[in-house]
């Protein structure tokens, strides 16, 4: 059930709330409260229209709730308080908030219940979750009005599944985004790029994805390739997608000021956000000044749509939003005003220095916002959390609707997963940002966002050796598998550190490779029925209580849990397992509850419940290479397990009409059958070799399908 509650006057439409069917609207009391029996009591509202501001306080119990997306701080959000402004905040530190990306929602579990709330707020949005211990939750807003919606339901996946109702269901990517990717702020050259794309094939490691950063455009400018460096880019990229490569490519939303540049004179003065006086709003990114265009007007995103698609046309298969937070290095009025701050400096004044002159980027810019304004006179401060949901709009909608895509975006808010995906911005190469890595993309999941990903070997920060081997490790069960790193910082491709770990850094990419087909079964599957391909435990095993506390653990697929080593030296650590699993490594059987396993540096600990499969096959120099017969590793302590396998064209979007495969395999005491729920991809005829893991020992059996 989804219940809608209104609180003041909302004056910015939602760009999340896609269908409002089916949603009981609830009527306030005469002060404006509500309350919804066994859930919740609001118990004051504040609304201060001088200040453009409204405070709600409510009683509330419970003492876990899961969601927020990649916000960093502890995985159960319960007893802090977070804020809701997309910031390009790169320093990912336990209290850095906010970050980029905005979900205000998310659920509570109490002991006899669960539900989630989602405040549609877009604006600057402040939410308490009883940071005083005191069974209290606050909402603040800037503005005239909000909405929230609460989801009741028994199950958690219920609860998402009708988020996602209201909020739009999940783009799917293509199967090749499910390959290797190698990135890097930069590779400078045509050259450097083909280099790198080389070794890849002489060393048979084995990836996907290219990325190019910043540096292909000349200038910055974005839609420009760089004439000296990209010189031939057209045959750089015939020659990737010869060799089996995709090639992405990042885009940020600040227009270069320039006479003559083509993309800056088509949107001056009309595409542009304004400022207070009516004139385009100027500030500086990477190309200097710049401005931004206004992508919460249709014809700005079809302007923009047609520019990435042109990109598209000439052979990127990729885009990689970026910087739209918005992030503003300065402008020109933080200029004037360090300015005079310097000249007599006193403490005070310099901390103010530091923060505009961007040295801690956006932090400290709450009035950032109120010098904006969108074309249809909104204020940017009230749509802000928005901006970047709308820049990877303009490329969805500009792109060839029946073919899948590679979009990506750093900013975000709830409803993103309609146009792509994301990834969590500029981490660091620290042991801590693994386990911190793993619960923002379990918290992905939770808001509805199944494609996401993280810089696998850390952004920021010099990495070694063994901290790589075990991001990629970790990296090799996430949906995004992209190993990427800031410019000056030590390199990290699978061969910068020697032959040793070369080896064992191909062996986990070629691991990744083999797992292909139940990666995409799950994520497919997951795309039908709305239920995320990485998870917490709890998700798919809510009944065990004590799935609820682990957060260094995670689920990849209903079938596997992975559990990564991040610390230092580390060569076992303890695993909580809901239910008798297979060890994946030792291919032993492991029972419910606390183990302590091996975890030797070539090995990450991850385990196959028992009663299900995991479909593999052969490694590959990349995704679509060739069809490889199927080898699947079933977890049958008992004799008895049930798998499934899914195929597609991994292209199109033909699996909407129903053009995909999809089977049930049940194995029983030595026997095995295939259930075809549906067969209406035709696929060439192969063996699939089930290797039948029991508790009195190995069983193997072959079937045709
Ligand atoms: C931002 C992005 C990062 C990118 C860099 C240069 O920091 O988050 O991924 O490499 O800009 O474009």
């Amino acid at each position: 059930m989804i219940f809608k509650l209104v609180y003041g006057e909302p004056d910015v439409i939602s760009e999340a709330v896609i269908s409002e069917k089916k949603i009981v609207v609830l009527e306030p009391n005469e002060k404006g409260l509500y309350k919804i029996e066994g859930i919740f009591e609001d118990k004051s509202l504040i609304i201060n229209n001088n200040e453009d501001e409204i405070i709600l306080k409510r009683k509330i119990n419970g003492k876990k709730a899961f969601g927020f997306g990649d916000k960093v701080g502890p995985f159960n959000r319960w007893g802090k308080k977070y804020v809701f402004w997309n910031t390009d905040n790169f320093i990912h530190h336990p209290n850095s908030d906010p970050l980029y990306k905005s979900f205000p929602f998310f659920i509570v579990v109490g002991d006899n219940i669960k539900y989630g709330i989602f405040i549609d707020y877009p604006g600057y949005l402040e939410i308490d979750l009883d940071s005083y211990g005191i069974r209290e939750m606050e909402i603040k807003i800037r503005g005239k009005g909000f909405v929230q919606y609460v989801i009741t339901g028994t199950k958690l996946k219920e609860i998402l599944s009708q988020y996602l109702y209201l909020t739009g269901k999940n783009v799917a990517f293509p199967k090749w985004a499910f390959g290797y990717q190698q990135s890097r702020w930069s590779y400078f050259t045509e050259k450097e790029v083909l280099e790198v794309a080389k070794k890849f094939r002489t060393k048979k490691i084995p990836c996907d994805v290219i990325w190019l950063d910043i540096d292909y455009m000349d200038q910055y400018k974005v839609f420009t390739w760089d004439k000296n460096r990209f010189k031939n880019y057209s045959k750089m990229l015939e020659k990737l997608h010869k060799d089996g490569f995709k090639v992405s490519a990042i885009i940020d939303p600040g227009v270069k000021v320039e006479e003559g540049y083509e993309v800056f004179e088509e949107g001056k003065n009309r595409y542009f956000l304004k400022d207070n006086e009516g004139k385009d709003f100027e500030g500086a990114v990477w190309p200097g000044r710049v401005r931004f265009p206004d992508f919460k007007e249709r014809k700005v995103r079809r302007w923009w749509g047609k520019k990435v698609r042109k990109m598209y046309e000439e052979g990127i298969d990729g885009f990689w939003n970026d910087m739209n937070e918005i992030s503003i290095f300065a402008t020109e009025k933080d200029i004037k005003e360090a300015q005079n701050l310097v000249k007599d400096l006193k403490l005070e004044e310099g901390i103010n220095l530091a923060i505009k002159a961007g040295v801690i980027g956006e932090i400290g810019r709450r009035g950032r916002g109120e010098e904006i304004v969108h074309l249809d006179g909104t204020k940017h401060y009230k749509v802000k959390n928005t901006y970047g949901l709308n820049m990877l709009r303009a490329s969805y909608e500009g792109l060839e609707k029946n073919k899948r895509k590679l979009l990506i975006t750093r900013s975000a808010y709830s409803g993103v997963q309609r146009y792509g995906g994301v990834w969590t911005g500029d981490n660091h190469s620290w042991w801590e940002h693994i386990y911190l890595e793993m619960s923002r993309l379990m918290s992905l999941g939770l808001v509805g966002v199944f494609y996401n990903g993280c810089d696998v070997g850390g952004f920021g920060g010099d990495v070694t050796a063994e901290l790589l081997v075990r991001f990629m490790q970790f990296g090799s069960f996430i949906p995004m598998f992209r190993n990427h790193s800031a410019i000056g910082t030590r390199k990290q491709e699978p061969w910068m550190f020697g032959r040793k770990y070369e080896k064992i850094l191909k062996q986990i990419i070629e691991y990744r490779y083999k797992l292909i087909p139940y990666i995409y079964t799950e994520y497919m599957f997951g795309i039908l029925k709305n239920i995320p391909l990485l998870t917490p435990m709890f998700f798919h095993f809510e009944k065990d209580e004590k799935t609820f506390s682990i957060d260094d653990q995670f689920m990849f697929g209903r079938s596997v849990i992975v559990a990564p080593v991040y610390k230092p030296g580390q060569e076992s650590r303890m695993v909580y397992l809901p239910k008798r699993s297979l060890d994946l490594n030792k291919l032993e059987f492991l029972k419910k509850g606390w183990h302590e396993v091996e975890a030797p540096l070539s090995k990450i600990p991850h385990f196959l419940v028992d009663g299900s499969m995991l479909p593999m096959q052969e490694v590959m120099s990349y995704v679509d290479e060739r069809v490889s017969d199927i080898t699947v590793i079933v977890s049958a302590y008992n004799d008895r397990a049930i798998g499934y396998y899914y195929e597609d064209d991994g292209q199109t979007n033909n699996y909407k009409k129903g053009m995909y495969n999809l089977y049930k395999i049940v194995y029983d005491s030595g026997k095995v059958s295939v259930i075809k729920i549906r067969e209406n991809y035709l696929h060439a005829k192969r063996t699939w070799n089930l290797k039948i893991y029991t508790r009195t020992g190995l069983k193997e059996l072959q079937v045709e399908i």
